[in-house]
């Protein structure tokens, strides 16, 4: 069958590729370790029922027990496919043919979650327990969700199934390459560094997906081209509705100054391959990025994700919280396993001050949801075992929850000043260029002058409106131009006196500089407007 329905000419067949279904040690450890413990209920989340049921068996021959699947569509049959009861496709009936069953066995209910919700079927599945242990009997439910009555919450065992290794996708990428090493019309040759970040790319991804995602980089533009495979998780970020898949188009080199910031992050460049895992480091973990509106907080999570090459996630902390009660946490943790299925990857929170700030007067607000919403977030991100880097960025300490910026929940914590001279000039520069023109037709000096405290989005902002200003006399924008536009624009910075003030203190404290500037290392609390 070709894949993905694409027709392929005949040099270009991948053949059976798809005979390779298993599952990690570690996974099958823990589904083993539960049935032989003998819990009644186990519950499998995943999208993947054949690569269960294929370590379903493997356990159950070990065991010496008969795997035994059922779905509403075809009732009860063996592994093998073999039919054992047909008619037994109602959810009644297909408890009452487990309950009936007289031998040991490994019962895989596909799909039995709809079923749940009827009050019969949760009593019947509540008489089963007892029964189920004492003959050696398991019911494992497979679904894609998880979906549980509260009644059986505390008699269902919950396993995440985890989305295939790096090693099992290597040997679904290996079933690919070795019937087309010859081929003259694909380039499938790979160095090490490329089939790692090819691999890495398809991370989140099932099986079957992996699979058609790398055939179709072949046929699209006739090699593996990670970016191809990345788009592919998009798709499945877009599905889950409260994170969006940003599209970066901001590379490192057009952020200004920040010298410290860029110096870190550039450091951990490669904190995400497997030769630092063997070098002994662990995953580059988060970074908190404060200051004054329009220095570059934004832009700064933009250029990461290009630099590292990692999918860019944005968080929008509101859309967690929906109407009905209990769907915010239920957001929260879909959230986050989002972000952690298509690890590596940056979780992006924007402003999030904004987004928790009623925190503090929850329990009067909101009956707690706040409170617990983020009461997860914070301890997953000091918890986290998956590679997800957390960008988070903040105008407004007063408003940042004090639990948020203790030690162990980011890595550093930048504080973004004003630019410097020096970085005014590189801001200048980039955007004149972005735009460009070249910079040896302006007085750079002067604009870097009559710049004082201005932001680096102030600055680009003079920019553009200099440049409308010279397309309609119809002439070509010089300094002039950027010198009325400095001169009738008022900086924040002018109106947030105060603030700016109050949080150059907090930051002295409590934050790197992310600049390198004259006053290195103390910020300088007067404002230089
Ligand atoms: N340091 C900088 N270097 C270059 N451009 C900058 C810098 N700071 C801000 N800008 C410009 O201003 C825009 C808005 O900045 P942004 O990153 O959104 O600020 P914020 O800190 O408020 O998130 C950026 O997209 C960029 O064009
Ligand atoms: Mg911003």
């Amino acid at each position: 069958m070709p894949l993905l329905g694409l027709q392929l000419d005949d040099n270009l067949m991948f053949g059976q590729v798809i005979s390779m279904k298993e599952v990690s040690e570690d996974q099958q450890k823990k589904v083993d370790v539960l049935i032989r413990a003998r819990y009644p209920l186990i519950y499998i989340t995943t999208w993947e029922e054949e690569r269960v049921a294929v370590m379903l068996n493997a356990l159950a021959v070990r065991a010496e027990k008969q795997l035994i699947i059922w779905s509403t569509t075809e009732g009860f049959s063996d592994f093998s496919g073999r039919k054992l009861d047909g008619e037994a496709v109602d959810p009644f009936a297909a408890l009452t043919y487990i309950t009936d069953y007289q031998r040991p066995a490994i019962f895989m209910l596909k799909d039995f979650h709809p079923f749940m919700k009827d009050p019969v079927v949760i009593r019947k599945l509540r008489d089963l327990k007892i029964h189920l242990s004492n003959l050696k009997k398991t019911c494992i439910l497979v679904s894609p969700v998880l979906e549980v009555p509260i009644e059986l919450e505390k008699m269902i065992n919950v396993v995440d199934f985890n989305f295939p290794t790096l090693e099992l996708l290597d040997t679904v990428l290996e079933g690919i390459i070795e019937p087309l090493k010859m081929n003259p019309r694909v380039d499938v040759s790979l160095t090490e560094e490329e089939r790692e970040a090819v691999l890495k790319s398809a991370l989140g991804l099932t099986v079957d997906e992996a699979e058609n995602v790398f055939a179709k980089s072949l046929v699209e533009v006739k090699r593996f081209d990670p970016a191809i495979i990345i788009q592919e998780k998009e798709q499945i970020i877009r599905k889950s509705g409260i994170l969006e898949y940003y599209h970066s188009n901001e590379h490192f080199d057009n952020i200004g100054g920040l010298e410290h910031l860029k110096e870190w992050l550039s450091i951990r460049n490669r904190g995400f391959t497997e030769k630092a895992r063997e070098y002994g480091l662990p995953f580059p973990s988060g970074l908190m990025l404060i200051g004054i509106p329009g220095t570059g907080k934004s832009l700064t999570a933009q250029a990461v994700a290009s630099l590292w090459k990692l999918p860019l996630l944005r968080f929008d902390v509101g859309k967690v919280f929906g109407g009905v009660v209990g769907e915010s946490e239920r957001n929260i943790r879909q959230a986050i396993k989002t972000a952690e299925s298509v690890s590596p990857s940056i979780l992006w929170i924007d402003e999030i001050e904004k987004g928790f700030a009623g925190v503090q007067s929850s329990n009067l607000t909101d009956a707690g949801t706040t409170s617990r919403v983020f009461g997860t977030f914070i301890t997953w991100l000091q918890e986290k075992k998956k590679p997800v880097f957390v960008i988070a960025t903040a105008n407004n300490v007063n408003q940042l929850p004090p639990e948020l910026m203790r030690k162990g929940r980011f890595d550093e914590i930048f504080f973004l000043d004003l630019p410097s001279p020096k970085e005014r000039e590189d801001i200048f520069s980039i955007h004149i260029k972005k735009r460009g023109r070249e910079i040896e037709k302006f007085d750079i000096r002067t604009l870097v002058g009559l710049s004082k405290g201005y932001s680096g989005a102030e600055i680009e902002q003079t920019l553009i409106t200099a440049m409308f200003d010279a397309f309609s006399d119809d002439r070509e924008v010089e300094t002039t131009d950027i010198m009325n536009a400095l001169e009738d624009m008022v900086p924040l910075s002018r109106l947030m006196k105060e603030d700016i003030t109050a949080l150059r203190t907090w930051a002295q404290a409590r934050a790197r500089l992310a600049s390198k500037t004259e006053q290195q290392k103390k910020p300088n609390i007067e404002i230089e407007v």
